[in-house]
């Protein structure tokens, strides 16, 4: 089973727009016509469209850091999938670690985000991970069982393959440290397992699960190189254009073997 591996940078509340228009200026320059793996960046809200508009006739895909699950109405503050795909975003990362912690998301609010994010037409990355602690009890893969199925609950087997997983332990995420490529496969073979459980083994095998937490140029040949970790979803280093652009030919490297 070939799944194109997907590097994606999360540049969380880190840019202003000059530096998120030069940044984006300097990937599609380095990117070219084509690579091998799948890339996207995932801006600010207020600077998806700036980006949107430099993203024109690169194969670099935009992806925005959250949506609120309803349809036009009295939401102030909130942004919904339409509104996304409106001004060209294609994905949309939902349940990451920090709003889980600082805004209290749950899995069930990445549930119900996760149905309004393939209504339109999004292709949802779901995050899951454990705590340092929760690591520490050896809570590792019952954590994140449970909020990859509380997170795709109501996710209908016609349309499972088409959602990216990513795997961030809470414990590497900003911090420097990685969980190694080993401690990493097995925690996504674990949940290709439990996706091959809760849907087919020949869905599970389509689904993308991308490792994140401190992924940098030189772990990325490592930690991508595992039969189960089909791509990153990078913070730190994805506002760097070098090292994003060295994380991606590490994927494409993959891709030649
Ligand atoms: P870092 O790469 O900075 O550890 O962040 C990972 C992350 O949270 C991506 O969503």
């Amino acid at each position: 089973m070939t799944r194109r591996p997907f590097i994606a940078g999360n540049w969380k509340m880190n840019t202003r727009r000059d530096s998120a228009v030069e940044l984006a200026g300097q990937l599609v320059k380095g990117v070219g016509e084509r690579s091998a793996c799948e890339v996207a960046i995932c801006p600010p809200t207020v600077y998806l469209s700036a980006v949107s508009d430099l993203l024109a006739g690169s194969p670099i895909e935009l992806g925005a850091q959250n949506l609120y699950p309803a349809a036009d109405g009295a939401y102030t503050g909130e942004v919904n999938a339409a509104m996304l795909t409106d001004i060209g975003c294609r994905f949309v990362i939902l349940g990451h670690s920090e709003r889980r912690q600082l805004m209290g998301e749950t899995d069930a609010e990445v549930a119900t985000k996760l149905q309004a994010a393939l209504a339109g037409n999004l292709v949802p990355i779901v995050c899951v991970g454990e705590t340092l602690e929760q690591r520490q009890a050896e809570q590792t893969e019952a954590v994140v069982e449970a909020q990859v199925r509380g997170s795709l609950a109501e996710l209908d087997e016609a349309r499972a393959a088409g959602v990216v997983i990513a795997y961030e332990p809470v414990w590497a995420i900003g911090t420097g440290l990685t969980a190694t490529p080993e401690q990493a496969e097995s925690v996504h073979r674990s949940i290709r397992q439990l996706l091959a459980e809760m849907f087919t083994p020949e869905i599970a095998g389509q689904i993308r699960i991308q490792y994140g937490g401190s992924v940098k140029p030189d772990n990325a040949v490592d930690l991508l190189g595992q039969p189960n970790i089909d791509g990153a979803l990078v913070g730190g280093a994805s506002l760097k254009a070098a090292d994003f652009m060295a994380i991606i030919a590490a994927a494409d490297a993959v891709c030649a073997t």
